[in-house]
This record gives C-alpha cells, structure tokens and sequence, in this order.
C-alpha cells in the first residue's frame, strides 16, 4: 500500500500490453513494436509509463508466440515479478484476453494498452484510473476534427465518390488506454466469445452488454505507429521530447 497526503493510495491495478501483432502495413522483417525511436524500443516507450506507476501491481506484455520464450535482451531483463511476458493470439481481441487471463486475482481495475503507442500521456493514464476504479470503463480518446465523407463505393473503376458529410460532432477517435473494472471486461470478454463477435478494442465489448463507458480527452502525440510514416513522425517528437 502507497500512502500521499490524501492517505492510502489502493494498488489494484493490472495492466495488459497488446504487442502480438506482425505489423503487416509497416513492412520490414522486425516487427514494429521492436524497432527503435530514437535509440529506445517502441514497446519499451509503451512500457515504461506503466511499469513506474504507483498503482500497478503487474503489467503483462503479450508477444507474438515464439517471441514470448525468446525475448529482446532488453525486455528479458525488465521480464520478472512486476512484469511477465505471455504469447498472445491471432487477433488483437485474443491478445487481450490472454493478457487478462495472465493477471492475477489481486488486479481489480485492468487497463489495456496498445504496444503500438509510444507516446502515453501519465495524466490520461490517471484518469483512466480514476474512471475505472468509480465502476465504469473509460477509453481515452480523441474528438474527431475532420469533415468526414460517406463514400459510395465505386463500381466501374473509379474514383469512389462521396454518398454524403457525415455530422461530426458526436464522433470520438478511440485510442488507449482503456480501462474497466476487472469484472465488467471479463463478462463483457466471455459474452463477445459466446456471440461470436469479434472487437478491435476492449470499449466495443463493453458496449455490447451496455457497460457505461467514459471518454478521456487525449492528445494526438499518443497515437499509433501503423505505418512508416507513422515511425518517422514519432522519431522527429522523440528527438524534441526525448
Ligand atoms: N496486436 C496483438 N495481437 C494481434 C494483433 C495485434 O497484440 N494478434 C497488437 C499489436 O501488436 C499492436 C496493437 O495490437 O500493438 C494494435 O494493432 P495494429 O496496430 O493493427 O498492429 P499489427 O497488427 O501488428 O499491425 P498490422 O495490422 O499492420 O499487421
Ligand atoms: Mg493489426
């Protein structure tokens, strides 16, 4: 138990790291969550924030099978008692899940973290904390700032062309980390498996049983490394932030 100046501080939390993914749209043989920004592994920078935390109990990173027996020297050497390594699955809804079942029973508010995103905010992190421990989920996010089109799909081929505006307002960017108390993201897990549905992040499950879910304002730093553009942007943040 950590103690501040508002008394005991609960350690509760169990925190899932997604990085089982082959990173197809970036290329290459090394698989993105290994490359380097500036020096520093991806994943390590996706990490670190959560490893330091006061309330986490345990972060599970969850890497491609094969990788998880054999890993990095770097990411051996973090491997241990705060930080265990498990394989994950075919998609990213698997990962999660494997990465939940790893946790043990005394992580009570669980967060999901994308290995992809170098760049977490600790105040966006606190707050997903916070939401998360009040009983519901909280995702951070981003409000849309695009006009976005409708696209009509095109059938003699063309261009597609643009069906409609879509009203932006209500529309938010979903990123991570998402975090949910333990026993809501476990039911909402076992009822997507029992549907046959499959999400591309934790807050669609949750949804899906009617889970109440918070949006976090993030910020546009903590985005995913998806392609190679991606990696040459945040190499030029590193270099300014380090
Ligand atoms: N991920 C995962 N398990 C999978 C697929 C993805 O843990 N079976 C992780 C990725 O490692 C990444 C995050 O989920 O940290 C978001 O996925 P994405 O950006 O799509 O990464 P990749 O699947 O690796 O990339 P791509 O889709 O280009 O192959
Ligand atoms: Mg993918």
């Amino acid at each position: 138990m950590w103690t501040s100046s508002r008394g005991p501080l609960p350690r509760d939390v169990g925190v899932v790291i997604t990085a089982a993914g082959r990173g197809e749209r970036i290329g290459g043989t090394t698989p993105k969550q290994f490359l380097l920004i500036a020096g520093v592994p991806l994943l390590l920078r996706a990490v670190r924030p959560f490893l330091s935390h006061p309330d986490v109990i345990q972060v599970i990173v969850v890497l491609p099978a094969g990788v998880a027996e054999s890993p990095p020297e770097w990411l051996a050497a973090l491997a241990g008692e705060r930080l265990r390594l498990v394989p994950g699955g075919a998609t990213r809804m698997d990962s999660a899940e494997a990465g939940l079942r790893a946790l043990p029973p005394t992580c009570t508010t669980v967060l999901v973290h994308d290995g992809a995103r170098p760049f977490p905010q600790p105040s966006v992190i606190d707050a997903v904390i916070r939401s998360a421990r009040a009983g519901a989920g909280a995702i951070a996010a981003l409000p849309v700032s695009d006009t976005l089109k409708e696209a009509d799909p095109a059938t003699d081929g063309g261009p597609a062309r643009v069906l409609r505006t879509v009203p932006r307002t209500p529309l938010w960017r979903a990123q991570t980390p998402q975090g949910f108390p333990r026993p809501l993201l476990e039911t909402a897990f076992a009822d997507a498996r029992s549907g046959g549905f499959v999400g591309t992040d934790e807050s669609s499950l949750v949804e899906r049983i009617g889970g109440s879910v918070a949006l976090v304002p993030d910020v546009s730093s903590n985005f995913k490394i998806t392609t190679a553009a991606d990696l040459r942007l945040a190499e030029a943040m590193a270099a300014v932030e380090g």
